[in-house]
């Protein structure tokens, strides 16, 4: 099947059921828990369809020669022409694993969502170009063409639209957790948290065996919750007044409002702020078999469920060489403001093997060439900060470094180029949200691209994650009592 066929499958799996969208608006009394007792609930998700024989099998085979003899490995390739060995009897018929450290040249499934060309800087989402849909799409929508296959009509937004609103309260009870934590404590670690505590407020959700249909609530209200909860971690480190939701904005002015918005003020978001984080969030949302999203589709595999697989990917992401970069990238260039400004010589620590120093926001594992997120965004970052009309020396120093370490031969022979957080702090500080919030925005984008990778991995009935190594360690020897030790 081609890739056009497989979203024309996803097309009609997104249709919406007869059920009247409904637009209500929470009751304040409720606390914000809907569990089983939402009776109608309009679902809009339906099973898409199953992707892992999408691939072809080539008539080639692949052929491997051990202890003389041949084994011939089936070859297949994807829609947009990538080619893969199918080992997965190799080891049943030979008696071999293949190893591949931080799984370099490992395919661990078949995927229907994100396709990407590193080589040629190409990210496509269900097959539309990223830069087509920050262009043109809202975060939203992104959400819905990620997990259903194919972008919404009208009333299908509406509905989508309506059932993340319908979610956006937490329950009290989880509102105090956030006291607890101590003041300094990492938004990260704060979220993660609280995205697994959400499985302990809806234990419907433990149940592995529920029908997708229900476990569309769960997804509507992991994306309706996520932003409530991340405002509400940085409210409490401010030691202001958590802000309820708003359910007559939009998704990412309501996130505005809770971040910033007082109750004794009127806030109103600013159309250049709320664009910002729109394309920002849409630039994040998915990006195929990442460190993070690889966790999700792990941890899910053993049948967990979708809260704490979600949260397993928060943890996942947080690490400086995953989307904690965004943060290690500000930090970085403000040490070298204020360090002064000596580009070089940061250039050359990053180039010296004995010094753990590296440059972040530069290199990536699959982009070679360039990123094609970091050059929407670097267009953007100007945009924003002309239009907001900040100036920040951070952007010039970010800029310096770019030139210089494009132009160096260490960058260029391992093809190290800027990545999606090399610019991406400096419009969220434009915009007014602190360092230590950046990797919760990331994680707030990738969201539905994790729900998406999990869905697929369900409905394609993918077997629990469980990979070999090959033992080095010492060989079977006998106990020694304590007084024979030396
Ligand atoms: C993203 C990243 C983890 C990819 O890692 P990877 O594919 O495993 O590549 P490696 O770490 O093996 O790097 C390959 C070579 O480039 C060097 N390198 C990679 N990124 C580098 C960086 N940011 N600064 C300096 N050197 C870097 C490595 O030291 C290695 O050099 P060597 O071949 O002489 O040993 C890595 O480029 C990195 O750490 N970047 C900085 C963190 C970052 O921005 N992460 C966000 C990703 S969106």
């Amino acid at each position: 099947m081609t890739g056009r066929q497989d979203r024309t499958c996803g097309a009609s799996s997104g249709r919406p059921a007869s059920f009247p969208p409904r637009l209500r608006t929470p009751a304040r009394s409720d606390n914000g828990v809907r569990d089983g007792r939402d009776v109608t609930f309009a679902p809009v998700l339906t099973e898409t369809h199953s992707t892992t024989d999408h691939a072809q099998a080539m008539s080639e085979k692949a052929k491997i020669i051990l202890e003389g003899k041949t084994y011939e490995l089936p070859v297949i390739v994807g829609s947009e022409g990538e080619k893969a060995i199918d080992i997965s009897r190799l080891r049943e018929e030979s008696g071999y694993i293949t190893l591949d450290l931080g799984y370099k040249n490992t395919g661990a499934t078949t995927s229907a969502i994100t396709f990407l060309d590193g080589e040629e800087g190409i990210l496509h989402y269900r097959g539309y170009p990223i830069e087509q849909l920050a262009e043109k799409s809202t975060f939203l929508e992104v959400a819905y063409l990620l997990l259903h296959g194919d972008l919404p009509n009208k009333r299908q937004m509406e509905e989508f639209q309506g059932n993340i609103r319908y979610h956006s309260l937490v329950h009290e009870d989880l509102k105090r957790f956030f006291e607890f934590f101590p003041n300094n404590a990492h938004p990260m670690g704060i979220l993660s948290a609280m995205v697994n505590s959400l499985s302990t407020f809806y234990p419907k959700s433990q149940d592995p065996h529920r029908p997708m249909k229900d476990r569309e609530r769960t997804i509507f209200r992991l994306i309706a919750k996520m932003p409530t909860l991340a405002a509400i971690s940085y409210k409490n480190n401010l030691g202001h007044p958590y802000m309820y939701p708003s359910n007559k904005l939009s998704y990412v002015d309501n996130f505005l409002y809770m971040m910033f918005g007082l109750p004794t003020e009127e806030y109103h978001v600013d159309p250049v702020v709320s664009d910002a984080l729109n394309k920002l969030l849409i630039l994040h949302a998915d990006h195929e078999q990442n460190c993070s999203a690889s966790t999700v589709r792990m941890v899910g595999s053993s049948q967990a469920n979708l809260y704490s697989a979600v949260s397993a990917g928060i943890a996942a992401l947080w690490g400086p060489l995953h989307g904690g970069a965004n943060q290690e990238v500000i930090e970085m260039l403000e040490t070298i403001r204020n360090d002064g400004g000596d580009i070089q010589k940061w250039v050359n620590k990053a180039k010296d093997k004995n010094d753990p120093f590296r440059l972040f926001g530069f290199g990536h594992r699959v982009y070679k060439n360039f990123d094609p997120r970091a050059r929407i965004i670097k267009k953007a970052c100007d945009d924003v900060l002309g239009k907001l009309g900040v100036s920040d020396p951070v952007l010039d120093i970010a800029k310096q470094l770019e030139e210089i370490a494009l132009k160096d031969d260490y960058f260029v022979s391992r093809k190290l180029y800027p990545n999606v957080d090399f610019y991406s702090g400096i419009i969220y500080r434009a915009i007014g949200i602190p360092t230590r919030m950046f990797t919760v925005m990331f994680a707030m984008g990738r969201l539905p691209g994790w729900i998406a990778q999990w869905k697929e991995m369900v409905e394609n009935k993918e077997p629990i994650g469980r990979p070999r190594q090959i033992y080095t360690g010492i060989t079977k020897r006998d106990y020694v009592p304590m007084k024979d030790r030396p």
